[in-house]
């Protein structure tokens, strides 16, 4: 802390007393460091985005000889123009039509922002206009995490045209770059992709408007020197962008070798006209840097994320079970209220009411067809109202939640007729349909009212509703808005905002409410959403074996506090196949655990198993939270999956294994455990079952032993599974 005070103290004082002279701006964290250079002529470079070195003023001489003549320093923030001849953060049109930015430095500042973080923000200005760049750099030092956004402001008098305008750029200079990202669709999110880069750009991108993830996921991974991907060892970056909207990631390895990756909200044609005296900020791009492997990159951002980002971790969201797909859309009090015994009775703390009890009497909900933006109560369901079904609920010690889908309207729906004016489209051209359902314009504030009234009144339809799940299923195509005028092309960036500016009210009114954010599954999962709401609806896939590959991958980048994951019937209703209860539990319970089916189909055994699961979910629940992720293998890389939490004490730990493919019979596994501490003495025992798959149930081993022997549950079949519970003696 010393060093950062003194190093603090010298920086601001350079700021201060040599304007022009060069000068180091180093953003540090407790093990990494970004490096930026002030040049001679004003420029800044960004030469280091890795582990702290000693001494960093000794970077001070640098040249990468790259070009003698020109361009020969990648900027911090790379603007069109000047002598850059890479991929720019920043591309603007001036009223001239002239294209050249120049960013120049003026000065920069460093404070604390919290015991947390330091705030170091650079400022730029174009050499000939009025154009001027602030960049932010927050340095969470304990999670060795940088955020970094810009804000840029047209001090002229003139509009000028933002025709790109990344949050962030960073230079890395290695021999290998392999990239891990996700891409996906509907029942298939965040599935795993790994390359090797090779020059040219390679750009990850969603142009879905209101998704980010039924496509790619706007975060990645990057292995830096190695051909392949490691938990424990070498060199990672991770990635990721808050933005529920249209963004690109782009990765250019350039003629020299030099990897350059500008991430930020846009795509082509989403030019933003930025008006005099006004400042346009670009949303938060989150880094972590990892020297022990990609293991530890993901443990940076998840306590990064809990203890900063995500809205409110510290209410746990409580196990749940949704009528989804137990019912559908056919339901009525009397049904419901059978559920809620069934949920009472085993256990769980929550009923949420998904989709169908709206719709009013015109446009009854009875199908995905209609009842979309009339959100009065279906009476021939529900007589007595939601309250009856919350009122139930709460008297039997549950909560209660309720889903909504407040971005959308059908056709079919009284407020389609009423206000065509708020249906995202052009005039003139076909008004597609996804779901049989529009999209609601929500740049135009008098629609962000009326979505904010959809949630403010179905807050008041009972008293107690603790929990909103928040669905979106569809995304933009043809895009059109009547409030934007001219500004067509304003579209996806006002659109986010409206949506943030609708989430930020609602949070003002209701701070207490869980917010689930669903996207027909996982298409609304990213930092961006996650910042208001407290978790995600990780996929609409709620079998089991898929679920192993969209938790990995999910939780590469997002903890696990943020993703529910819920126990379904079989044959499951997306792939039909057929995996043991346990094994179904096994795997929800890695996340937020929950139930998703009709109880009354379960046989009293079945019913039996679940409380004993739940029970023992609740017991180590904190550890899934709030622990420390350790993945011992992956699902991608051979027949098992075994991943471990881990208390911050170390003192107790849970472990969950899984066989995903048949392998043999004379092929057995052995998992070294991980995060354990080697100077503590563990009691290991099985949960959920009444005999034990592991020789060493209920004895007491050494964290070393554990960590470089193992343990070797046996788990022969396909879908066996075993989770253990381990506790410090
Ligand atoms: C989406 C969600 C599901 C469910 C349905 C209801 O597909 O992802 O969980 O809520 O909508 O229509």
């Amino acid at each position: 802390m010393k060093r950062i005070c003194l190093i603090l103290f010298f920086l601001a004082a350079s700021a201060a007393a040599f304007a022009s002279e060069p000068k180091l701006i180093s953003i540090e964290t407790s093990e990494t460091q970004m490096l930026l250079y002030v040049q001679e002529n004003g420029e800044v470079s960004f030469y280091h985005y890795g582990k702290k070195f000693d001494r960093p003023e000794q970077i001070s001489g640098y040249r990468s000889y790259r070009r003698w003549d020109y361009g020969t320093e990648p900027p911090a923030y790379p603007a069109r123009g000047g002598r850059y001849f890479n991929q720019a953060a920043l591309a603007v049109k001036y009223s001239t039509g002239e294209l050249n930015t120049e960013l120049l430095y003026e000065g920069h500042s460093v404070r604390n922002v919290s015991d947390a973080a330091v705030r170091t923000v650079v400022s730029l200005k174009d050499s000939k206009t009025d154009l001027s760049v602030d960049l932010y750099y927050d340095a969470y030092q304990k999670e060795d995490v940088i955020v970094t956004h810009a804000e840029i402001t047209n001090g002229g008098r003139k509009p000028v045209v933002l025709e790109s305008y990344a949050s962030s750029a960073i230079n890395i200079h290695a021999s290998r770059y392999l990239l891990t990202h996700f891409y996906g669709s509907w029942a298939r999110e965040m599935q795993v992709k790994r390359e090797l880069l090779t020059p040219g750009i390679k750009s990850i991108r969603s142009i879905k408007g209101v998704r980010t993830t039924h496509t790619e996921n706007p975060s990645f991974m990057l292995s830096l020197d190695a051909a392949e991907f490691n938990e424990n060892y070498g060199e990672v970056i991770a990635g990721a962008l808050a933005w529920s909207g249209n963004y690109s990631i782009d990765f250019q390895i350039d003629e020299t070798e030099m990897l350059s990756v500008v991430s930020g909200a846009g795509t082509p044609g989403a030019d933003y006209q930025l008006k005099p005296g006004k400042t346009f900020q670009t949303p938060d791009m989150i880094y972590t840097f990892s020297a022990e492997g990609a293991g530890k990159a993901s443990r940076n951002l998840h306590s990064w994320a809990r203890r900063h980002y995500l809205y409110d971790s510290s209410m746990m969201c409580p196990t749940l079970l949704n009528n989804w797909e137990g019912t559908y859309f056919k339901f009525n009090e009397q049904i419901l209220k059978g559920i809620i015994d069934n949920v009472a009775s085993m256990g769980l703390e929550m009923f949420v009411l998904d989709d169908g009890w709206f719709g009013g009497k015109d446009y009854p909900r009875n199908g995905s067809n209609q009842g979309l933006g009339d959100w009065q109560i279906v009476e021939e369901k529900l007589p007595n109202g939601v309250a009856a079904i919350a009122d139930y609920a709460h008297s039997k010690g549950l909560k209660f939640g309720i889903w909504i889908e407040p971005e959308m309207v059908n056709p079919k729906s009284r407020l389609a007729q009423e206000h065509p004016e708020w249906i995202v489209g052009e005039k003139g051209r076909e008004l597609t349909t996804i779901r049989t359902q529009w999209l609601l314009d929500m740049t135009n504030p008098e629609v962000q009212d009326f979505v904010f009234g959809v949630f403010d009144s179905t807050m008041q339809l009972a008293e107690g509703i603790d929990y909103i799940k928040w669905d979106c299923n569809r995304h933009m195509e043809n895009v059109g808005s009547e409030h934007l005028g001219e500004n067509q092309s304003h579209f996806w960036w006002d659109y986010n905002q409206g949506l943030y500016s609708v989430y930020r009210r609602i949070r003002e009114k209701y701070p207490d409410v869980i917010i689930q954010s669903c996207s027909s599954g996982g298409g609304r999962l990213d930092y961006g959403a996650l910042h208001y709401c407290n978790e995600a609806w990780t996929s609409d896939n709620t079998e089991a074996l898929s679920r192993v590959f969209i938790q990995y991958g999910t939780n590469l980048i997002y903890p696990a506090i943020a993703c529910g994951s819920h126990v379904s019937a079989v044959p499951n209703h997306q792939t039909q196949n057929v995996t043991p209860l346990k094994f179904r539990f096994d795997v929800a319970c890695s996340e937020r655990l929950g139930m998703e089916l009709q109880p009354s189909d379960m046989t009293g055994q079945e019913k039996d198993f679940a409380r004993k699961a739940i029970a023992s979910f609740k017991q180590y629940r904190d550890l899934v939270y709030y622990g420390d992720l350790y993945r011992l293998c992956s699902p991608y890389d051979g027949d098992y999956y075994a991943l471990m939490y881990v208390s911050e004490d170390k003192k107790r730990a849970v472990v969950f294994t899984y066989t995903i493919r048949y392998q043999g019979r004379t092929l057995k596994p052995s998992f070294k455990l991980e995060g354990l501490s080697d100077d503590m003495e563990y009691s290991i025992r099985e949960l959920n079952v009444d005999k034990s798959c592991f020789w060493g149930d209920g004895k007491t081993f050494s964290g070393s032993y554990l960590k470089n022997f193992g343990i070797n549950p046996e788990i022969p079949k396909l879908y066996s599974s075993a989770v253990f519970y381990l506790e410090a003696r």
